[in-house]
């Protein structure tokens, strides 16, 4: 039985179609009810639900055969994970933002909020550009608006989070979207099993982009 652990919310409740259409659904997970864990034996998998941030830590530690997680996490954690697929859904991008009409004073050492600290610092590396990382939580576009940044560093996917706060994109990072992720040592030990379930869900993937 291949343990695979799924991301909570919408993202996850896509991921899981996927993975049924693929030929791995799981009845009990359609279900309402509290239950944490769901088995179906007859397709040998068993899911459960995550926090999206959590799915690779479960894979890098074992406790789930495999996951899916969205690509930001996997940049920003560096698990010691396998990606074994882009499943082609949660589309959207790292981007750096500003208030509208920003201008940049190369000179000055950049103010830059985010909760991807990693990926901030990384791309500023790759510009030579000096920074000065705020760690938040949440709520990132709150920061230039008051203040407390130049600019920010977050996901933005449709752009209306921006918009409505008189904020827009400067620069853009990197694509993000939903992988699947493989725990290492179950990928040697159930090669097999989970590369017939990539394929499945690679083709599910293809049929579903027609
Ligand atoms: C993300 C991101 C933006 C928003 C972008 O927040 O941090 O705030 O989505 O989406 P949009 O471009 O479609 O407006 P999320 O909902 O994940 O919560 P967060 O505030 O905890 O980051």
């Amino acid at each position: 039985m291949l343990t695979i652990a799924l991301p909570k919310g919408r993202l996850g409740e896509k991921v899981y179609r996927q993975f049924a259409e693929a030929g791995y659904p799981c009845p009990s997970i359609e279900e309402e009810n509290r239950r944490l864990v769901f088995e179906n034996e007859e397709a040998g998998v068993r899911y459960f639900w995550a926090k999206p941030s959590d799915v690779a830590i479960y894979v890098e530690r074992g406790a789930a055969d495999l996951g899916v997680a969205g690509k930001d996490i996997l940049l920003e954690y560096t698990p010691e994970v396998y990606e074994l697929a882009d499943l082609g859904i949660g589309k959207c991008r790292m981007a750096v933002a500003a208030q509208n009409g920003w201008v940049d004073n190369p000179r000055r050492t950049l103010r830059v909020a985010t909760k991807f600290e990693r990926i901030a610092k990384t791309y500023y590396a790759s510009v030579g550009r000096a920074i000065d990382v705020i760690h938040l939580n949440g709520s990132i576009e709150i920061a230039p608006l008051l203040g407390l940044s130049d600019v920010i560093v977050d996901i933005v996917e449709t752009g209306t989070t921006l918009r409505e706060n008189n904020l827009s994109v400067v620069e853009e990072i990197v694509p993000i979207s939903a992988r699947l992720i493989a725990n290492k040592a179950s990928y040697a030990f159930h090669n097999e099993q989970i590369d017939r379930l990539r394929e499945k869900l690679d083709s599910a993937v293809l049929t579903g982009r027609q």
